[in-house]
């Protein structure tokens, strides 16, 4: 017997689609254990709001994405960034570091050398 609750043997599984908006960029910081001691990385992420409305990256063709994740398996020198899909990993991510990235990585292209601990698709 099909009720309400239970659907026809053959009936299809009905899974909603989601969708995310168009971005140019990724940036995922860690709010782990190690990187949060702290504080400083989840406060790092509850800025990125205004900082990048302030940056014009909430929206537009450079517009950025921002995720937490729970660990990088990094670990030292953080909080620690990656800004993907340019595989940059940035290590010691204070709010003026921060703005330094969103300035020169996020806005115009250019990787921030001195905060880099990681490229990807580099060989050594
Ligand atoms: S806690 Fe941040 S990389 Fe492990």
């Amino acid at each position: 017997m099909t009720t309400i609750d239970s659907p026809a043997p053959d009936t299809p599984r009905q899974v909603a689609k989601p969708t995310i908006g168009v971005y140019r960029r990724h940036l995922l910081v860690c709010t782990g254990p190690r990187c949060n001691a702290d504080g400083a990385a989840q406060a790092l992420f509850d800025s990125l709001g205004e900082k990048f409305k302030a940056s014009g990256l909430d929206g537009g063709p450079l517009r950025v994405k921002r995720s937490r994740v729970s660990c990088f398996a990094a670990c030292k020198g953080g909080p620690i960034v990656c800004v993907q899909p340019d595989g940059t990993w940035y290590y010691d991510v204070t709010p003026d570091n921060m703005d330094r990235i969103i300035d020169q990585h996020l806005c115009k292209g250019e990787h921030v050398e001195d905060l880099v601990f990681h490229q990807a698709n580099v060989e050594d």
